[in-house]
């Protein structure tokens, strides 16, 4: 099965690609990488798999970008990105 996890760079997420993957799924992570914590913190979550998925860099509300990438682009969606802020 194709499975896209927004969030996937993120602590749950990348957990959740790892045992997508070693359960023999196809995933894909949606992520901006943002700055709510280190973004260096979030490639690190993936560098271990980083080979064996695809990662689109987008913003989630950027509906124009992130369409082609959603349901039914993939067969199912994990959705764990979240965001925010103190402002
Ligand atoms: N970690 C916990 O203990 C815990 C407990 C309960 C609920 N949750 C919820 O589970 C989800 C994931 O938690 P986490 O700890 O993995 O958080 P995280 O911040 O490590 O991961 C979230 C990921 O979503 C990405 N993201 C945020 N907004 C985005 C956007 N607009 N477009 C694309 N990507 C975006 C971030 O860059 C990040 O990599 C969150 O909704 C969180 O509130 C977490």
């Amino acid at each position: 099965m194709r499975i896209l996890v927004t969030g996937g760079a993120g602590f749950i997420g990348s957990h959740l690609v790892e045992k997508l993957l070693a359960a023999g799924h196809k995933v894909a992570i949606l992520d901006d990488f943002n700055d709510f914590y280190d973004p260096q913190i979030k490639h690190a979550n993936i560098a271990a798999i980083a080979k064996d998925v695809t990662v689109h860099h987008l913003d989630l509300r950027d509906s124009a970008s992130v369409s082609p990438y959603s349901v039914p682009a993939s067969n199912k969606a994990r959705r764990l990105a979240a965001w925010s802020s103190n402002t």
